[in-house]
């Protein structure tokens, strides 16, 4: 049975991004959870920020900002970047990240984040503690080492972080990929067994619930 909690922002899990703005003379960033995909075409990221926050300002009035993904090894500057305003000194610096400069944009990028978004604001909307700040995508750079052979992005490699409930998470294992459960499973060609680096499982590495015995005599023809 599911018991009532009071409505809230629950929703989970969610990213955890560096959100970075300002200039490369005068940088700045926060961490942001209530970050998301609303558009693939044209591609759209939402924000949403506190007028309070000292970066508030910043997007603002410049209209941009870059969105960071970081690795879950800098979970650290993560959380210190969403406690520490730039109000009261540089984050860069008390964090030990470093801007760079990003494509399309005069906000800096964060160079431990292998992958970054430099994003353009199309419409700012006050919903309440927050304001939904809507930007398009203007440019997407990503580190050279996270292209496979054949040249396709594999976001996997950089170890995602994600945020459930107050706490970080490293990304876990892959369980699936988009559109798996209507494929047709590719049929094994004749003479070779369906999964060749798989081991046969033994009878007694059985997982998941097992069935209870039946009684004698209760079996079904
Ligand atoms: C995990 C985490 C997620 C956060 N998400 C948001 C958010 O979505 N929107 C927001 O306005 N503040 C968010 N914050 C708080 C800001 O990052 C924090 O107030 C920060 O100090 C603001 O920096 P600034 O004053 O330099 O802009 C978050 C903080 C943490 C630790």
């Amino acid at each position: 049975m599911k018991k009532q909690v009071s409505p809230g922002a629950l929703l989970s899990p969610v990213p955890a991004v560096l959100v970075s703005c300002g200039t490369m003379e005068k940088p700045n960033l926060l961490t942001v959870a209530w970050a998301g995909t609303v558009c693939t075409r044209p591609p759209m990221v939402s924000i949403s920020i506190r007028p309070e926050r000292f970066s508030y300002p910043l997007i603002k009035e410049s209209g941009e900002f870059v969105l960071n993904l970081p690795p879950a090894k800098i979970v650290r500057a993560v959380d210190l970047c969403g406690v520490k305003s730039g109000k009261d000194g540089d984050k860069f610096a008390l964090s030990g990240l470093h801007p760079v400069p990003a494509a399309g944009v005069s906000a800096p990028a964060v160079a431990e984040c292998p992958v970054s978004f430099s994003c353009k604001v199309k419409q700012v909307i006050p919903l309440g503690s927050h304001d939904l700040f809507i930007a398009e995508i203007a440019a997407v750079e990503a580190e050279e080492g996270l292209f496979d052979e054949k040249g396709k992005l594999c976001l996997e490699k950089m170890g995602l972080l994600g945020y459930a409930h107050g706490e970080y998470h490293a990304l876990g294992e892959k369980i699936g990929s988009f559109g798996f459960s209507v494929r047709k499973k590719p049929l094994p060609k004749a003479g070779k067994p369906a999964h060749p680096k798989r081991p046969a499982p033994k009878p007694a590495a059985r997982t998941g619930p097992r069935r209870p015995h039946k009684k004698k005599g209760s079996r079904k023809p």
